[in-house]
């Protein structure tokens, strides 16, 4: 599966596509700009060179191609850059990681878009897609450093049952994640703005915190009948 990442020239996007690649999913740097893909992708290259052959770059209309594809945009432009690639992203798993979040002084402080949530405003922007929310919580650093394993629960959560257990075998391979369904996408509203709240603890405890929650001990994935 080639998972192509729409907007992931970000610190985001790119971490999240070298980790992919790290884990055996060949990985398209998206952009506005070919040339500042191919920038990024040969900076991550440099530091990561096993990952040559996993990792490619291109520009937003290759990422959208893939067979899976990230939005990994500020959230503000999520919608519209998905509905930009309409064709392409038909009936296409979407993973929506964007939250949306104002600094206002030392304080992060979440906002409300349309539809609750910007992993729901994209769905309703693209009805055909299988829009799935996931990975808000994960600090980009962690993410790139493809020498750690991520130690945090992964929230998902999408209105397509399938496509929700497909990103969660994805997520399972991460080292240190564990994929938790977080139920339908009304509840993308609950994780995005959950992130304003991690974010605070960072700056009040000088870290780069990830949530990890107790008390599940069953396969997370395991499907009821
Ligand atoms: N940073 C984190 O630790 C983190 C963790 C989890 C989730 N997230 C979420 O992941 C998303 C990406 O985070 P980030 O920090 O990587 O964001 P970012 O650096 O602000 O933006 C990512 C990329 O989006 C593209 N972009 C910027 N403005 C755009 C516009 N108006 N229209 C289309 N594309 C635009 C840019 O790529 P080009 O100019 O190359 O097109 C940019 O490099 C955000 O929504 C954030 O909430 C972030």
């Amino acid at each position: 599966m080639r998972i192509g990442i729409l907007g992931g020239t970000g610190p985001a996007g790119s971490g999240l596509a070298a980790r992919l690649a790290s884990i055996g999913y060949p990985s398209v740097i998206g952009s506005r700009s070919k040339y500042r893909a191919m920038e990024k992708r040969d900076s991550l290259l440099a530091s990561w060179p096993d990952l040559a052959g996993m990792l490619d770059s291109g520009d937003n209309d290759d990422a959208a191609a893939c067979d899976l594809v990230v939005i990994a945009t500020p959230w503000d432009s999520a919608a519209t850059t998905a509905q930009e690639h309409t064709d392409a992203l038909r009936g296409k798993i979407v993973i929506s990681m964007a939250n949306a979040l104002v600094r206002v002084g030392h304080e992060f402080q979440p906002l409300v878009p349309p539809r609750g949530s910007v992993a729901a405003h994209v769905q309703a922007a693209m009805p055909e897609c299988r829009v799935v929310a996931a990975f808000h919580h994960l600090p980009a650093k962690e993410l790139g450093n493809l020498g750690e394993p991520i130690d945090s629960d992964v929230l998902i959560c999408g209105d397509d049952p399938a496509a929700v257990r497909d990103v969660s075998d994805i997520v399972a391979k991460i080292p240190g994640c564990r994929p938790l369904d977080a139920g339908e996408l009304s509840n993308a509203t609950a994780i995005e703005a959950f992130t304003a709240v991690l974010l605070q603890l960072n700056v009040r405890y000088k870290t780069r915190v990830a949530p990890k929650l107790t008390g599940i001990k069953r396969d997370p994935r395991a499907v009821d009948d």
